[in-house]
């Protein structure tokens, strides 16, 4: 039996690049605000890190609506990248994040290589961001539109124009609407990558058959929640059988047994987003959670688990004998 004591002695501590957190839980960008809105109830302290809204070289109004239908596990969202642009943003956002009790991740997004590495070298600047995170499931305008997370290429030229910018921690985050993660992930790790963030939203659309339309004024639209979570956790399992960096594993994450999930996959840490939407707390409830896993089973680190249900993890043997 482990005393209250003994269960604040477990290592929940996670390293993604240059960063050290304190707790393995990140707050999923689009889901957490800046970190403030949740503050009377949450202690921020508790959390390991905020990743920020998507911020894009210009403003953007974001979608018609609607933008969000519920769906039995789940929601579908159509947001469309609503944010001021990043020169507003440095001007009256970032200042704020100073002083805050939990790590501020920014969050990129863009429609060419050109606005990736324009917003990532201003942002990279600025002390009061901790790290930043790639969201690259955005069209390329000079390629057709295609998606830059949906080709290998694609991902290795923002990620390195990124790199080259900015010395900050750089998470790049995969999109599951792929036929090979794998190989998108070790592009972005070979560019550069410290850490990647797996997975975004799934595509999927509502039709209203009342009215013959689609429910969303977008018509299309991402899935995130529980519905998610098998494909985030296979995304995982095979994004850490080929690459070393450390891996942010996410997509309908509510409970510690689905945090779980992610860290035997081969997640250092997790990132819940829909679930703070209906449970501010869930993140807080997670990380105690751990803590009685981890001491019921004479285990005093988390990284002690990372990757232990994925045979052929490329870092399983940095973990043997770390029990106890
Ligand atoms: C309303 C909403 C807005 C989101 N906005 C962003 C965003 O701006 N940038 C981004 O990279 N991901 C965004 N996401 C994706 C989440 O960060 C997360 O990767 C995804 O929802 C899967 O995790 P979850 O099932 O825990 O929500 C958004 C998700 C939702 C539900």
């Amino acid at each position: 039996m482990v005393s209250a004591s003994g269960l604040h002695d477990i290592d929940l501590t996670t390293k993604i690049g240059s960063l050290t957190l304190a707790y393995p839980t990140l707050m999923g960008s689009g889901c957490y605000g800046s970190g403030e809105e949740f503050a009377p109830f949450v202690d921020l302290a508790k959390i390991g890190a905020v990743v920020l809204k998507s911020v894009t070289r210009h403003p953007r109004l974001g979608n018609p609506t609607p933008r969000l239908v519920h769906t039995p596990a789940g929601m579908l969202n159509a947001i469309g990248l609503q944010n001021p642009g990043i020169e507003w943003y440095l001007e009256h956002d970032v200042a704020k994040f100073a002083g805050r009790p939990c790590t501020i991740v920014g969050s990129v997004a863009g429609f060419s290589v050109d606005d990736y590495a324009y917003v990532c070298e201003l942002l990279g600047q600025r002390s009061e961001i901790a790290a930043i995170e790639l969201n690259i499931s955005c069209p390329n305008v000079a390629s057709e539109g295609e998606t830059f997370a949906c080709d290998p290429r694609l991902t290795g030229k923002v990620v390195r124009a990124a790199r080259e910018v900015t010395d900050k921690t750089l998470i790049v985050k995969l999109s599951p609407n792929v036929t090979d993660i794998a190989s998108i992930a070790r592009e972005a790790q070979s560019a550069g990558a410290d850490a990647l963030a797996v997975i975004n939203t799934v595509r999927g659309m509502a039709i209203d058959v009342e009215t013959w339309r689609p429910r969303l004024g977008n018509v299309t639209g991402g899935l995130s929640g529980p519905a998610i979570r098998p494909i985030a956790v296979l995304a995982v399992y095979e994004v850490a059988r080929a690459v070393t960096i450390p891996i942010i594993g996410q997509g309908g994450i509510e409970t510690t047994s689905d945090a779980l999930e992610f860290f035997l996959a081969g997640a250092s840490a997790v990132s819940i987003g829909t679930a703070n939407f209906t449970d501010p707390r869930v993140p807080v409830r997670i990380v105690e959670e751990l803590r009685a896993y981890l001491a019921q089973r004479n285990l005093r680190s988390l990284s002690s688990i990372v990757g232990r249900a994925n045979v052929g993890f490329a870092n399983a043997q940095q973990y043997e004998g770390d029990e106890g």
